[in-house]
């Protein structure tokens, strides 16, 4: 295989170790063409380049082309690239779950995976849940949004809301997996997001909320 082909692995495009081993090869080519710190001027399709690679990524079930770099990380492409702001840069190392995103179904820090490495697999994020991010704590008709965020307007579940959009993702990749969770379930479950307001008295009822409501078919 050629380590620097993005369609040589499946349909994921890429492996991270393809890509790493692609990436240097082709900076070493590059840097006896052009030059050390030179950025290739050609970029073949499907050709990993050391500069700007415009790739397609599925998000919130459309297509979507974004310029990135092989050091883009998929939440740069999509705060910078697609103006999809709901996922924040809270901690680089997704520790406060901040950027938490749904990659293939699953919950994944964005600022801890290059863009690359989600090439094929469906991205959901806040913006797609029949919202949108402002919506959570805007005036808006509350009806229309996804059952988590009506629930988080209903029991004021955050305050300057940097925390939410990631928050609102956990529970909903929680929920998919634990949809008679507990209350006690729902604190563990939720363990590996952060709030800085201390919005987690509000936080926890809001899920208890939905799952009940999903029991009463509400
Ligand atoms: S509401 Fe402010 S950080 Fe959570």
């Amino acid at each position: 295989m050629n380590p620097t082909e993005l369609s040589a692995h499946g349909k994921s495009g890429v492996s991270r170790r393809a890509f790493l081993k692609g990436s240097g090869a082709a900076a070493a080519a590059t840097a006896l063409v052009h030059g050390p710190g030179l950025v290739a001027e050609e970029t073949k399709p499907n050709v990993v380049s050391v500069g700007l690679n415009t790739i397609t990524l599925d998000v919130n079930g459309k297509q979507q082309k974004v310029d990135v770099e092989p050091r883009t990380t998929l939440l740069e492409a999509l705060r910078l690239g697609l103006n999809l702001t709901g996922a924040k840069p809270i901690s680089v190392d997704g520790s406060s779950g901040g950027s938490t995103v749904l990659l293939g179904g699953k919950p994944v820090s964005a600022n801890s995976i290059l863009a690359l490495e989600c090439i094929g697999k469906p991205i959901v994020t806040v913006e797609g849940l029949g919202g949108n991010s402002t919506a959570i704590s805007g005036e808006i008709a509350v009806g229309a949004i996804d059952p988590v965020c009506r629930a988080f307007v209903n029991h004021d579940a955050s305050q300057c809301g940097f925390c939410t959009p990631g928050f609102v993702m956990a529970v909903k990749a929680f929920l998919a997996k634990n949809p008679k969770a507990t209350e006690a379930q729902i604190r563990e479950g939720l363990n590996g997001n952060l709030c800085r307001c201390g919005t987690y008295a509000n936080v926890i009822p809001a899920v208890v909320d939905v799952v009940k409501g999903a029991r009463n078919g509400s």
